[in-house]
């Protein structure tokens, strides 16, 4: 896997498929906070459960072994109106998750200004997991945009972005003093991140100074 990394070590990204995380230890992730693509409308309702399955299934297994017992899952998700109904993505990633042993915790909901769609075709959901038994109250912070990163986990600060495109999480969790992770499959975008980001690649060869396991 391409690496690119900061001077400091603080700043990762990963050229690769995140369906595999090898390169992470289990438990040193404190928060994921992801966008993965977006369902796009015409694939019919099997292929929007097919979606689903595939984050909670394919993706989700690795989420749950880098993640520390007490950590987040932030998802963003789009659900979108088929012309017909809306889709309720937002209920099927819900369900798979559910199924595979995460709980939702709270949730956040709003509609693009700008976007290229109509915002009553399309809104987004921020949703927010724990592990079975891992149960926080949602407070009011967190149903709004102050995303508890700074203090939620002080001791086992990485944020893992496995969708990490243009880097923009990234870029937060630094400016918030965070530690970050990143894999992105694009190598197109991967560049684009380490620039935006001032990564430089690292050689295969170099030891890999992976997040320690609390
Ligand atoms: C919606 S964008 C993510 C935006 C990103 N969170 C940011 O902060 O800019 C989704 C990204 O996921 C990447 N992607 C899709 N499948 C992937 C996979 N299996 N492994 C890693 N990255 C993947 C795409 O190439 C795309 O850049």
């Amino acid at each position: 896997m391409t690496r690119y990394e900061s001077r400091d070590g603080r700043l990762r990204l990963f050229c690769g498929d995140s369906h595999r995380l090898h390169p992470i230890t289990s438990g040193s992730v404190g928060v994921i906070l992801t966008s993965p693509p977006y369902w796009v409308r015409g694939r019919g309702r099997p292929s929007a459960e097919r979606y689903a399955h595939d984050l909670a299934v394919g993706f989700g297994r690795e989420w749950k072994r880098v993640l520390a017992p007490d950590g987040d899952l932030w998802l963003v998700i789009g659900d979108r109106h088929d012309g017909t109904e809306w889709v309720g993505m937002d209920a099927l990633v819900i369900g798979w998750l559910r199924r595979t042993g995460w709980r939702l915790q709270s949730r956040g909901f709003w509609a693009q200004t700008r976007s290229r769609e109509r915002w009553d075709n399309r809104v987004n959901y921020l949703l927010r997991f724990r592990k079975v038994g891992q149960v926080v109250r949602p407070r009011g912070t967190t149903l709004c945009w102050m995303l508890p990163l700074p203090r939620s986990h002080p001791d086992s600060i990485w944020v893992l972005d496995p969708f990490a495109g243009a880097g923009t999480v990234g870029r937060v969790a630094a400016s918030l003093g965070r530690e970050w992770v990143g894999v992105e499959r694009d190598p197109r975008m991967a560049l684009v991140a380490a620039r935006r980001l001032q990564l430089r690649r690292v050689r295969a060869s170099l030891p890999d100074r992976r997040p320690a396991a609390r």
